[in-house]
């Protein structure tokens, strides 16, 4: 169901606009990529022939299929040749919302009129961007994660006037990419991803702070003892100071108390611009490449409270009816590597000893990242406390 896509406007052809269109582009889609000015469009097109370089280099592409991807995109800096004739536009403009309404205002004003409006926003409103249109059912959030060209993952987002039409469109869409899409039902700050992960990164950095644990012993733990692909810190600076403390203070915002960010933490790297890998240093050193963690650490911090707080992020997300347990789970592993999600964690482990944990560590520091969601109490309650009972976040 849903309208065909075939030819694709993306705005935008920096870090995740290049990519995205290259991906579109590999699939057999007609791109026409905008940025603006001739020189971005020109680093842009060389980026995506890099990558494109290396994906023959590995065989996962002919090299005839390689310049028949970069035969379908063409570069402009003029709106009206970019999005006259599409059947999507996606923006990957900077992460601004006056910036991104002016754009689909413009968008609006001259594409067809069955075109969607696509943003791959990480943290502003998709519905605040449709209202600016003339077709808020046909505004959608598709938000990537980088690198767009091989990570798996992509959170389809509803604003409150977007169509079901809409939203299958383009969930059937990102499956013909070869992606797997998890839709995100409400139009909330964080989608699912980033709320997961924002509250595991606020109990460590709580942790760090509080002097439970040095970052090195909290990364150790995570990745020898927990399982996890990198520690929180190590992540934090791969995905950039940033970018994660202005997460941090949106879903402070959105969620209060829950979120309460730990001064002392990021800011005062973010302030002496240490923004992680990007710049060389951040938590850690990245001069000489990847940091080492010190294995011995690894019994330093309980890793269990990581996942206690993913649990209990992740049952907000049901609660509110925001996600199912299939999505949450699907997107932390296929969006940041977790060996599994935290609803399938939950359903092992068992519903009432997280909850246990929970009210242990709510009742130590009194801080509501650790109160335990009315959904926890409530399956509990019931029996439903996971796999063993027949019944948890899943039904077995
Ligand atoms: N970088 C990531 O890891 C990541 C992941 C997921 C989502 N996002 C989101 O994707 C969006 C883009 O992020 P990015 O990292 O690619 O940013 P970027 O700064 O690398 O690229 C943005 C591009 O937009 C161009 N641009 C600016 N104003 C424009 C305009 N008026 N018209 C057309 N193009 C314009 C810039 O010249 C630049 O090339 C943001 O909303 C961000 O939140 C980023």
């Amino acid at each position: 169901m849903g309208i065909r896509i075939r030819n694709v406007a993306v705005i935008g052809a920096g870090t995740m606009g290049h990519g995205i269109a290259q991906v579109f582009a590999m699939k057999g889609y007609n791109v026409n990529l905008l940025d603006i000015s001739e020189d971005i469009l020109k680093k842009a097109l060389q980026n995506i022939e890099w990558s494109l370089s290396k994906f023959v280099e590995k065989k996962r592409l002919r090299k005839e299929d390689a310049e028949a991807t970069l035969s379908r995109i063409k570069t402009t800096t003029i709106y009206e040749e970019a999005v006259k004739d599409v059947d999507l536009a996606i923006e990957a403009v900077p992460e601004n919302l006056e910036l991104k309404k002016k754009i689909f205002m413009k968008i609006d004003g001259i594409a067809p009129p069955h075109t969607i409006l696509a943003t791959n926003t990480s943290t502003l409103s998709i519905t605040e961007m449709g209202k600016v249109t003339k077709r808020p059912d046909k505004t959608v959030g598709m938000h990537w994660f980088n690198p767009p060209q091989l990570m798996q993952l992509i959170e389809v987002v509803r604003g409150e006037q977007t169509s079901n039409e809409t939203v299958e469109t383009i969930m059937n869409l990102s499956r013909d990419l070869g992606k797997t899409p998890i839709l995100c039902k409400k139009d909330v700050r964080g989608f699912i991803v980033n709320r997961v992960l924002g509250a595991v990164f606020n109990e460590a950095f709580w942790t760090y702070y509080r002097g439970e644990a040095s970052k090195e012993g909290i990364d150790s733990s995570v990745k020898f003892s927990g399982g996890f692909p990198m520690g929180w810190f190590e992540l934090c600076d791969f995905v950039g100071l940033d970018i994660a403390y202005e997460v941090g203070k949106i879903l402070y915002q959105a969620y209060g108390e829950r979120f309460k960010p730990c001064p002392e933490v990021i800011e005062p790297l973010v302030k002496e611009g240490k923004l992680g890998q990007k710049t060389g240093i951040g938590f850690y050193d990245w001069s000489k490449g990847r940091p080492r963690i010190p294995f011995e650490l690894s019994d330093e911090y309980d890793y269990e409270r990581s996942w206690a707080v993913a649990v209990n992020e992740s049952a907000w997300l049901v609660y509110e009816e925001v996600a199912d347990p299939d999505s949450i789970d699907t997107g932390m592993k296929l969006g940041t590597g977790w060996p599994q999600g935290p609803c399938e964690y939950a359903d092992r482990k068992g519903l009432n000893t997280v909850l246990e944990k929970l009210k242990q560590l709510y009742g130590k520091y009194k801080m509501e990242m650790y109160n335990p969601c009315p959904l926890l109490v409530e399956y509990v309650n019931n029996g439903w406390t996971g796999r063993a009972a027949g019944r948890g976040f899943y039904k077995y």
